[in-house]
């Protein structure tokens, strides 16, 4: 089993950098203040860092409108400072992914100024530009991500231009092999400066319709959804022509040794798998969300884990997320208790997991009064902002939370309710089952590169084994999504608990039914008849 790949066995931990740690006094999370949090990613046993985006940004999205790929915004340090992370994250043997917005650019990104200055400029074509439609309004139908129409009409030019998202954010045009070519140049420049790989923003939208066809109505949009429900986005993204695109972004991260690409992508399981690319030459990991959007009941997660292993292309490598910058966190969605059964799947399911900073002491949405909002997207459409899942991390029970000396730029929440030190001193935290089921599943490859087998289980209870096919070794998971205490029924011999959720019990269980207590979760090994006294 030591054939694997460092993300292949490894896990992923999202740190979104505002939010992290400030070291300059601003309220705003920097790379300095990363670098210094560095330990903690260590004692957590994590083994790669994603950065959300760090580049130049008028953050209008908050640094998902890029306007300059290859440089860093002052607000998060410098060039030099970047490079120290570097070398740092390394020194600890963990690995930097960096996130790369190919999609979109800001309106202030040098190619879009040119581009926008005349219908003859040369890089008029790097954007996508259209004519009005007769009547003078939007070429098509397509919707903004964060509500209203999806172009912008330019009074210059006299045409209107795309956008997926803000109007600060104008669509790259990725037929156009310039553009592919600059930015495989973006990829190179830190790839050179030792990252190992990127996490690619919203990678099926890259291509669109060449005719920019109409999006159908969704029959099943329903008023308390975003606008961008309205219509089912058949033409706007998920084309047949992006995986050409996408094979050249890899042909590139290829060019280097033991690099990762993957992709944001959120389209359902027989979709998302597209995206390995034909001969696995896609993204190495298209992330799967499933965990996030699919109801909380065994049953629908058991058939989640079904459908997604049995969809894998040969050589597929699976991967779970529970949690990222964009949704409500998962201590908010399914509660706390539930929230560290969640982790025991993430963390024991087959394939890489991603980690989102702040859920492995159990951080719930911090509601952010409208008046305070910064995601754009509230401003938009109020009641759909992501700022909950984003306020800075509670290092500990001081009211800043040790995050900051100045103002945060989001509220902290109450760091004397929840913060990193009080659960590292506290056997039980939620901290304490993250550093427990990440020392187990390192010490264990049956836990992240074994294999897969459901085991039948019934109502709120959900059952599988790991198990590593080099040494036989092998690990029973039974997890109650319920609240009411659950019975094991399906146990051949005897049963030795490894970890319970609770982190108040282990060794060997007597016979008969395993009963296990209302959102708990249990590691066990399985001692078969043969292996019984
Ligand atoms: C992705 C990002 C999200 C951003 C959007 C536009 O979905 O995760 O935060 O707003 O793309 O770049
Ligand atoms: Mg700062």
């Amino acid at each position: 089993m030591t054939d694997h790949l460092w993300w292949q066995r490894g896990v992923v931990y999202q740190v979104y950098p505002r939010s992290f740690q400030d070291s300059d006094g601003d309220g705003i999370g920097d790379l300095e203040g990363v670098r210094r949090r560095l330990d903690h990613l260590v004692d957590l046993g994590v083994d790669a860092v994603w950065l959300s985006p760090i580049f130049p940004s008028p953050m209008a999205d908050f640094g998902y409108d890029v306007a300059d790929y290859c440089g860093v915004d002052p607000i998060f340090g410098s060039l030099d400072d970047l490079d120290r992370l570097v070398a740092d994250v390394h020194g600890r043997g963990l690995k930097l992914i960096l996130d790369f917005v190919p999609n979109h650019s800001s309106d202030q990104h040098p190619w879009f100024v040119e581009s926008r200055s005349s219908r003859t400029a040369s890089k008029r074509d790097w954007y996508i530009w259209r004519d009005p439609a007769p009547d003078g309004g939007p070429p098509n139908n397509w919707i903004s991500n964060f509500g209203g129409p999806a172009w912008t009409y330019d009074p210059v030019t006299g045409q209107y231009y795309h956008h997926a998202f803000l109007t600060e954010q104008p669509d790259l045009n990725w037929r156009n092999p310039e553009v592919r070519a600059a930015m495989a140049d973006v990829l190179r420049f830190w790839l050179d400066r030792g990252v190992d790989g990127f996490r690619v923003d919203v990678i099926w939208h890259l291509i669109k319709d060449a005719g920019f066809r109409d999006n159908p109505v969704n029959p099943h949009y329903c008023a308390e959804s975003p606008d961008i429900a309205r219509l089912l986005q058949l033409h706007s993204a998920d084309q047949p022509e992006v995986f050409d695109a996408i094979a050249e972004l890899r042909a590139a991260v290829d060019a280097y040794d033991d690099r990762v690409l993957i992709g944001e992508i959120y389209l359902p399981v027989e979709r998302l798998v597209a995206y390995y690319g034909a001969e696995l030459g896609g993204v190495h990991l298209p992330f799967n969300f499933h965990l996030i959007l699919a109801p909380w009941n065994a049953r629908a997660i058991a058939r989640l884990i079904e459908t997604y292993e049995a969809a894998l292309p040969p050589g597929g490598w699976p991967n779970w997320v529970l949690g990222n910058h964009d949704q409500s966190r998962v201590a908010s969605r399914i509660g706390a208790a539930q929230a560290r059964v969640a982790a025991m799947l993430l963390l024991t399911l087959r394939g890489t997991p991603t980690l989102y900073y702040g859920d492995e002491i159990g951080m719930s949405d911090v509601p952010v009064p409208h008046e305070l909002a910064q995601d754009p997207w509230e401003k938009n459409e109020p009641g759909h902002g992501r700022d909950p899942a984003r306020t800075p991390m509670p290092w500990n029970r001081s009211p800043k939370g040790g995050f900051t000396e100045g103002a945060p730029w989001l509220p902290m929440g109450d760091p004397a309710a929840l913060n990193v030190a009080d659960q590292a001193a506290d056997p039980r935290s939620t901290l304490a089952l993250h550093r427990a089921l990440l020392a187990l599943r390192r010490a264990h490859p049956a836990l992240s590169v074994g294999a897969y087998e459901s085991v039948p289980a019934e109502g709120d209870l959900l059952a599988y084994r790991r198990r590593d096919p080099t040494t036989g070794e092998t690990f029973l998971i039974v997890l109650n999504l319920g609240p009411d205490e659950a019975m094991f029924d399906a146990v051949d011999g005897r049963l030795t608990t490894v970890l319970s959720t609770h982190l108040d019990h282990s060794g060997t269980e007597p016979e008969g039914p395993l009963r296990l207590r209302p959102d708990e979760g249990r590691i066990l090994t399985h001692l078969g008849p043969s292996q019984v006294g």
